[in-house]
């Protein structure tokens, strides 16, 4: 066996694995899922991640099928077993496989997937280097993306239309005209030294990125703000960024058509990476 997933309960050839075509997850996107980063063979913040999954399993109302440490135990051993050293890991949980209909289905066991993936160790630093451009779009989402779903159609129409205006991440802008967050990253500006980011509420991801990095920052007693902010705010903004567990902390040079400062990565970027690679837990 090459790449080896885990699907539930048992250990796979990556290009054999398979779930059922009446799996709630594929029908109906009826799960949740936590995308954790891996540095060096390590986890990066697999509390804030585990503990997530399992408030999207609340929300869902779906009983977690496994302990948080049996998680624990497959992860590793994915990440033991696909040789990754810098990479990432993709667990989702659905409410299993039955009969196609809306209610709840009974005595249905909940699926789990585990997947890894190797990304090389320079691909986030070219792309660090150069920073990133983004497109803002409409936010198309309901109302609790608080709730880390597998419904995912809104943020990929929005990523395909960002790819296709030559951008790497797309903004979403709510009903009066604020940034909510990425497609799957949480947004950020520094303005006047003041790092600004949307507060936590129904309508953005609470991101684990986004907690480790503010958290780092207060530390080092540097000024955050939690508002919303528009385009008229990124206009005069000096530097800008996304965070996510598979991009850390990213510059952004462009939003649209406004070159963020001097269209160059700014100043600040690698101290507030830094400061979040420090505060990381690792597991
Ligand atoms: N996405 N906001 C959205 C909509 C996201 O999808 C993500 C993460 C984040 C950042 O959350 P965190 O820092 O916990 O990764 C914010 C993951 C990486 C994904 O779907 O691939």
């Amino acid at each position: 066996m090459s790449r080896v997933s885990f699907v539930n309960g048992m250990y796979c050839d990556y290009k054999l694995a398979s779930v059922h075509i009446e799996d709630r997850g594929y029908q109906f996107a009826d799960g949740v899922y936590e995308v954790f980063a891996v540095i060096n063979s390590k986890l990066i913040d697999y509390d804030g991640h585990i503990n997530r999954l399992y408030k999207s399993l609340k929300e869902i109302k779906l009983t977690s099928p496994l302990a948080k440490e049996s998680y624990l135990f497959h992860i590793k051993n994915l990440v033991k077993k696909n040789y990754i050293n810098n990479g990432l890991i993709y667990l989702q949980v659905t409410r299993g496989v039955s009969k196609r209909d809306f209610k709840f289905p009974k005595n249905v066991k909940p699926s789990v997937v585990i997947i890894a993936n190797s990304i090389p160790k320079d691909e986030y630093e070219k792309k660090f280097s150069r920073g990133i451009k983004v497109k803002t779009t409409q936010d198309l989402r309901w109302k609790r993306v608080d709730i880390k779903t597998l419904n995912l159609l809104p943020p990929v129409l929005a990523k395909q239309i960002a790819v296709e205006n030559k951008c790497d991440e797309a903004w979403l802008i709510d009903d009066k005209g604020f940034i909510t967050e990425g497609s799957s990253s949480n947004a950020w500006i520094l303005k006047n030294n003041t790092l600004i980011t949307r507060p936590v509420s129904n309508s953005i991801l609470n991101g684990i990125t986004r907690t480790s990095l503010i958290k780092s920052l207060k530390l080092k007693k540097l000024k955050i703000k939690e508002r919303p902010f528009n385009l008229k705010d990124i206009k005069t903004a000096d530097e800008a960024f996304i965070t996510s567990a598979t991009q850390f902390v990213m510059p952004v040079i462009r939003v649209d058509n406004i070159k963020i400062g001097n269209g160059k990565v700014g100043k600040n970027a690698e101290l507030f990476k830094n400061s979040y690679m420090e505060a990381v837990q690792l597991k």
